[in-house]
């Protein structure tokens, strides 16, 4: 009884008041009493209830939440860090997951079953309509920034924050030049077919299928400047499994596209620089070429990440979540060795080591 009360009250709530306006009331009434009543609004922390789930494809769902008012409001394109306790053991899992769409007041993640992933295996087995999660608010540099001609090259479940943008402008009057390649196993297994077939206009966005060839762009990763000729004036947004963003970077290499205008929706969190950095016995200098200064880590820093050894320095590099998540520091390498976050020459400083004596960033 009281949770349908709360239900129902709780999207009320937030529409009505804002989140403003409930976060000034709930943190103005928060006591023993009020935590207990309704642990979601009366709380300090950011949490989203599942308002429901939707199947999307065989191994595929979308949970549509509703955020409280801790959550800031979300831009197309960026992710939230979800953590569950799977085994209610006190021992916490975090997985990031691209925002599908934004409707309103809601968000929507969409979830490929992973069967060894402990977050995806949770999600699709367990979690259901009422069950409060705890998030992050939006996070993510993985957002449009008004360029006038955009090209989409997603596969898999990488296709959502492709889409959460494609589905923004395309309801925009002054929508810029779109194309949209989406590479799929087979029509059964692509998330949004029906969306991208009908709701959205459908121009521009081409559909490829590795395992299928009767229908759809008979493209290839490794075909884009044929399907797309004006692809080198367009601005890219990347996502996708990691075999596929190495094979769509080192293609885009290969045709020297000017890595400036790719975006990258990467979420990998990684140690695996530090040994080989350890290895180095020299100092290292290292140029940041858009700013045009140098600073030098000394071999007994070499451990570091570039980000700390660049602070360490006085020198302040952008970043967020300092743990590979969020892809705010992405930096373009442009001569020397890193080891650690990198995928082609784009790099993670949070997470990315010296790994040669000079190296040059972006
Ligand atoms: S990826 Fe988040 S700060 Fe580097």
């Amino acid at each position: 009884m009281l949770n349908s009360l709360r239900s129902s009250i709780h999207p009320w709530a937030i529409q009505k008041l804002g989140r403003d306006w409930l976060e000034y009331l709930a943190s103005n009434t928060m006591n023993v009493v009020t935590e207990k009543l309704d642990p979601f609004i009366w709380s300090y922390d950011c949490k989203a209830k599942i308002l429901a789930v939707r199947q999307e494809t065989a191994d595929t769902k979308t949970f549509v939440l509703l955020p409280n008012q801790h959550f800031k409001q979300p831009l197309p394109g960026q992710h939230i860090e979800l953590t569950i306790d799977p085994e209610n053991s006190g021992k916490t899992e975090s997985r990031c997951y691209s925002l599908s769409e934004i409707d309103g007041d809601t968000v929507s993640i969409t979830v490929k079953h992973n069967r060894e992933g402990k977050v995806s295996s949770w999600l699709h087995d367990r979690a259901k309509p009422g069950m409060v999660l705890n998030i992050s608010s939006p996070r993510g540099r993985f957002v449009y920034r008004d360029q006038k001609k955009l090209l989409f090259i997603c596969a898999g479940a990488g296709i959502t924050p492709c889409f959460s943008i494609l589905k923004a402008l395309d309801n925009r009057p002054n929508r810029p030049d779109i194309a949209f390649y989406y590479r799929s196993r087979t029509p059964d297994d692509t998330i949004f077919k029906k969306q991208l077939d009908q709701t959205l206009s459908g121009s521009g966005v081409d559909i490829s299928y590795s395992r299928y060839t009767d229908a759809g762009s008979s493209y290839l990763p490794s075909q884009l400047l044929e399907a797309y000729p004006d692809l080198k004036e367009r601005d890219i947004y990347l996502c996708g499994p990691e075999p596929f963003k190495h094979d769509v970077l080192a293609y885009l290499e290969s045709i020297e596209y000017n890595m400036n205008k790719l975006e990258i929706e990467h979420f990998v969190r990684t140690n695996s620089g530090i040994e080989q950095s350890r290895q180095l016995n020299e100092d290292v200098t290292v140029f940041l070429k858009s700013r045009n200064i140098s600073f030098v880590i000394a071999a007994k820093d070499c451990d570091k990440t570039l980000l700390e050894a660049a602070e360490k320095n006085g020198i302040q590099l952008e970043h967020g979540c300092r743990s590979g998540m969020c892809g705010t520091c992405r930096t373009i390498l442009i001569s020397g060795q890193v080891s650690g976050n990198q995928l082609g020459k784009s790099i993670y400083p949070c997470t990315a080591y010296p790994a040669s004596t000079q190296v040059v960033l972006e």
